[in-house]
């Protein structure tokens, strides 16, 4: 499904949360393990004020293992926050989910007070995955689909928890663009709405960078291109992707990487670090603030005219 991201569903889920915010002891974001930063919801850091919080680093299977260590310990630096490695393929890794809820909610997890923990996540995470196996059960969606107007869910888990599921879409982060590349690169975002080419170069630069040997053994290259596109165009010849003319076909070489890429083909690949991600938020927050303080001055300057 492509995702179109109307305000109206986005409002909706907010509507929703705030609404039950009040009854809520803990929130739980389940996120992308290959891109926690670039799949968590901006709203809900805004939202949650103080209330604890469990980041479920869901897909690990196929992210890196040395750089998912770094986000959990990056998570478990934050104030009343807590984080997990887990994978929704492999059921057992989720055990701990249940206890950790308890942990985060000491005052509650008792037969008649139990501990209430709302999860959310954007689209394709593996939110729905994760919910059916604490649940042991199928629980219908409740909100990816504009369509579906279902009201919020309350799924008792057992051992005093129960688990708030929201209806509404929440969207990922916006103002930053590597972040748009990763959730493209990963299949977050479908492809129809970005272009192919431009996403496998992004995504050829990044390996390139960060995991030059198993690129070069994948595509058996001694060497790589100048930047991202000749790479992918090496990439494309070594995979036979020729036009007549012996031209590369760049759009067949760029779904070879991305469907490799995504099937760990290549290797366990995470798409950012905790330090990268730092360093990108700290230019998104400067060119927003840049942007407020002109915006504010061009207001004033309109203001002044008029009188
Ligand atoms: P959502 O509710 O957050 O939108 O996500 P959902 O559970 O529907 O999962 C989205 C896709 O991610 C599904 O694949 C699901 O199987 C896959 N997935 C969920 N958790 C994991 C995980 O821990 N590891 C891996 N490797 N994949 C995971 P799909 O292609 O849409 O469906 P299918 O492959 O299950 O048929």
């Amino acid at each position: 499904m492509a995702i179109n991201w109307y305000p109206g569903h986005m409002h909706k889920a907010q509507r929703e949360i705030r609404k039950i915010l009040g009854e809520i002891d803990l929130f739980i974001e389940v996120l992308d393990a290959r891109i926690p930063y670039s799949s968590e919801n901006p709203m809900i850091a805004q939202i949650r004020g103080d209330k604890p919080c469990i980041k479920i680093l869901n897909k690990s299977d196929l992210a890196d293992p040395v750089i998912t260590q770094a986000w959990l310990e990056h998570f478990k630096q934050t104030k009343n926050t807590d984080a997990i490695a887990v994978s929704a393929k492999k059921p057992a890794s989720l055990k701990d989910i249940i206890s950790l809820c308890r942990q985060m909610a000491p005052n509650r997890g008792e037969p008649g007070k139990p501990v209430r923990a709302l999860i959310a996540g954007i689209p394709n995470v593996g939110k729905s995955t994760t919910i059916n196996i604490l649940a042991n059960r199928i629980i219908a969606k409740t909100g990816n689909e504009p369509a579906v107007t279902k009201s919020q869910q309350r799924i008792n888990i057992g051992d005093n928890v129960i688990l708030y599921d929201t209806p509404g879409m929440l969207w990922p982060k916006v103002e930053n663009e590597n972040s748009g590349y990763r959730l493209a690169i990963t299949g977050a975002i479908k492809e129809t709405a970005f272009d192919l080419d431009d996403i496998a170069t992004y995504a050829a630069d990044y390996l390139v960078e960060a995991y030059p040997d198993a690129l070069k053994a994948r595509y058996q290259l001694d060497e790589f291109a100048d930047n991202g596109y000749e790479t992918l165009e090496l990439i494309g010849k070594k995979r036979g992707c020729l036009r007549a003319g012996g031209r590369v076909e760049m759009n067949k070489a760029a779904k070879i990487l991305l469907t490799e890429l995504r099937d760990m083909q290549i290797a366990a690949i995470s798409m950012e670090t905790p330090a990268m991600c730092i360093a990108e938020q700290k230019e998104v927050d400067e060119r927003l603030a840049e942007k407020a303080q002109k915006d504010a001055e061009r207001k004033k300057q309109f203001k002044q005219k008029r009188r």
